[in-house]
């Protein structure tokens, strides 16, 4: 993008994912054989930013890397899926983050992430993204760097019109009030909702349950995913919490797919601005059912292009 306009806005996080296939996840202390090994691009942030881009948004990455063999990588990656660059910053102080991923026979993970770079992140270099946030229509952000970021990234967008998606992600206790009272979809999955509300989400019922208390905190609307469940979705408008289930799909790998599904309604919120929540989180359910079916995560990651058109 050359004109300084973006649909979508995603200020997070870049890593470099070290992907390691086994059976089962390891017990503490225990070495296991795996069957497969590979480098990927990960990081949640930059994830939502490339599926979004991937079904046709305009999107721009606000991020930091280290400047590294990794992080040079990563901004070929962004212009190869062709999501601007023109926020992308290095920095020699820290590495481009890691994330050290297990994934089982199931298609479940483990994930243990060093954010590096990501940390440096600094509130000063939001405000030259200021020109680029305030003509997007919607921000995307998580909890993959510094919060007090992620918080006035929010803010920003909040006062200057813009729609905003909130991954609170990975959950962290006692998240400032005002993460909630800024966020038009607060989107979360089951472990993340129980970690701030306290709700044992493990049923539909469950993530309705704690959907409410994320509106009675003041969200917009709110989307719990469920997994292969689907996800329930509740609005101010209308609190009524509607189960949305997905399609059963054989997973080979779900690292990444609650990802898929914020990029997906990413771009929904951008292009089709009137349709109704249910329907976007219903299609963005499809989107992400596609992405458990290949491994890795933006390496399988759907495009436009071979997606059926009745998801546009
Ligand atoms: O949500 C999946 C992502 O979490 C991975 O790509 C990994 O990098 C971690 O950030």
């Amino acid at each position: 993008m050359t004109d300084g306009t973006y649909e979508v806005v995603v200020v997070g996080s870049c890593m470099t994912d070290l992907v390691s296939q086994a059976p089962r996840l390891p017990k503490a202390g225990e070495t296991i054989h795996g069957h497969g090994f590979f480098i990927g691009f990960g990081g949640k942030g930059a994830n939502q930013c490339v599926q979004a881009a991937r079904l046709g948004t305009k999107t721009a990455m606000v991020c930091k890397v280290g400047k590294d063999f990794f992080g040079d990588n990563y901004i070929q990656n962004f212009k190869n899926n062709g999501i601007s660059t023109e926020f992308v910053r290095q920095t020699e102080q820290a590495a481009t983050g890691a994330a050290t991923i297990i994934v089982n026979d199931e298609g479940e993970n483990a994930i243990v992430i060093v954010a590096g770079a990501n940390l440096l992140l600094g509130e000063e270099e939001l405000q030259w993204v200021e020109p680029a946030l305030g003509g997007a229509k919607v921000l995307v952000c998580q909890l993959e760097i510094e919060p007090d970021v992620t918080l006035l990234a929010l803010r920003m967008a909040r006062d200057r019109g813009v729609k905003t998606i909130f991954n609170p992600a990975p959950a962290i206790a006692g998240l400032h009030a005002d993460f909630y009272r800024t966020s038009d979809i607060f989107c979360c999955n089951e472990s993340e909702a129980e970690l701030l509300t306290g709700v044992v989400v493990r049923s539909v019922e469950d993530a309705a349950r704690a959907g409410e208390e994320f509106l009675q905190r003041g969200c917009g609307s709110v989307i719990v995913t469920l997994g292969p469940q689907g996800c329930v979705v509740l609005t101010a408008q209308d609190p009524t919490p509607r189960h949305i289930p997905a399609k059963p799909v054989t997973p080979l790998d779900t690292t990444g797919a609650g990802d898929s599904f914020i990029g997906a309604l990413a771009f929904y919120t951008a292009q089709y601005p009137t349709m109704p929540l249910e329907e976007m989180a219903r299609r963005a359910n499809q989107v992400a059912a596609i992405s458990v079916q290949a491994a890795g995560t933006q390496a399988s990651y759907p495009s436009r292009g071979g997606l059926p058109p009745h998801l546009f």
